[in-house]
C-alpha cells in the first residue's frame, strides 16, 4: 500500500508504544520523515528498525527551542513537511489531594504545553493541506481514580483539534485526534511491576468491551487514515479507538 507515498512526517514519541507503531505504519504506506523522542537507546533502536527513510532526533518536547530546532531540521533534510503527530505525552497518578504544582506543571508541560508548540513549531515548515494528527485518552471522557489532571489535559488536547482546525482554516491544515483506549505500549513499564504487567494487562483485556486492549497498530492504521486524503472531509474530529471502552458498557 502507498497511501502515504512520499509523504513527510513528523511523530513525537516515535521511539516508543503508540508512536512507534504509528511511524511503522507510515513508513509500511511509503511515508518518510523524522521521530523525536529523548531516550537515546531507544531513538536509535526505532530509527534502525525504521530504516534509511527515517531519522530520529533528540528532542523534548516540553521546551520551545528543542522543538524548534526538530522541525527545522526535518525540512532541512526531507523538504516541507505533510503530517505531523502529537503524540509524546504520559499520565502522572495522584489524587487532587497528593499531586502539588510541580507534578501539575509537568503533567500539563508534557500532555498539553507539548501539544500546543509541537503544532505551532511545525506550521513554518508545513505543506498548506497538511494533516495534524493529535493523541488524546480515553481517561479525559471517563474519570478515572488518580487520573484528573492526566484527563483534563488530554481533554484541552481533544479541544485543541477543534481550535486549531479553525485557526489553520486558510491554509487548509486538518487538525483531528486519536483517543486511544487501553493500549499495549512501554508505558506500562512506569506503573507496574515487572512480574504483574501480565496479569494487569489481563485485567485490563478484560474490563475492554473487544475483549481485548489495543495494539499501537491499532492507533497507527487510524493515523494513516487521518494522514491520507481519505480522511479530506474530517476536521475537529475525535476519533475513539479503545474497543467500546469509552461509550459500551460491560
Ligand atoms: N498506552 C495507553 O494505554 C494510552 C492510552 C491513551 C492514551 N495514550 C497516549 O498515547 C501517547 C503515547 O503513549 P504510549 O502508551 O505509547 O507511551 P510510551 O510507550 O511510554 O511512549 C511515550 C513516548 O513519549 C516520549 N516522550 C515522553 N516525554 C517526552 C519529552 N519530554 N520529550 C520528548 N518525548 C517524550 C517518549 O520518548 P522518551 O522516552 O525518549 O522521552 C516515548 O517515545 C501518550 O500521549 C499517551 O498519553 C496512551
Amino acid at each position: 500500500m502507498n497511501r502515504l507515498n512520499e509523504k513527510v512526517t513528523v511523530i513525537t514519541g516515535g521511539n516508543s508504544g503508540i508512536g512507534f507503531g504509528i511511524a511503522e505504519e507510515f513508513k509500511n504506506e511509503g511515508a518518510k520523515g523524522a521521530i523525536i523522542g529523548r531516550n537515546k537507546a531507544t531513538l536509535d533502536d526505532a530509527a534502525a528498525k525504521l530504516g534509511d527513510s527515517f531519522i530520529a532526533i533528540s528532542a523534548d518536547v516540553t521546551k520551545v527551542a528543542d522543538l524548534q530546532r526538530a522541525f527545522k531540521q526535518t525540512a532541512e533534510r526531507f523538504g516541507k513537511i505533510d503530517v505531523v503527530v502529537a503524540n509524546a505525552g504520559g499520565g502522572i497518578i495522584g489524587t487532587v489531594a497528593d499531586l502539588g504544582e510541580a507534578d501539575y506543571d509537568r503533567t500539563m508541560d508534557l500532555n498539553l504545553k507539548s501539544v500546543y508548540f509541537t503544532v505551532q513549531a511545525a506550521l513554518p515548515y508545513m505543506n498548506d493541506g497538511g494533516s495534524i494528527i493529535l493523541i488524546g485518552s480515553n481517561a479525559a471522557h471517563r474519570a478515572y481514580p488518580s487520573f484528573s489532571l492526566y484527563g483534563a489535559a488530554k481533554a484541552a488536547v481533544i479541544f485543541f483539534a477543534k481550535g486549531f482546525s479553525n485557526d489553520l482554516l486558510s491554509r487548509k491544515i486538518r487538525v483531528n485526534v486519536i483517543t486511544p483506549g487501553t493500549t499495549d505500549t512501554p508505558a506500562f513499564d512506569k506503573f507496574v511491576p515487572a512480574e504483574q504487567i501480565e496479569a494487569v494487562k489481563s485485567h485490563f483485556a478484560d474490563t475492554m468491551p473487544i475483549g481485548r486492549i489495543g495494539q499501537p497498530s491499532d492507533i497507527g492504521k487510524t493515523a494513516v487514515f487521518l494522514a491520507s486524503d481519505d480522511s479530506s472531509f474530517l476536521l475537529g474530529a475525535e476519533l475513539l479507538v479503545d474497543g467500546g471502552l469509552t461509550y459500551l458498557a460491560k
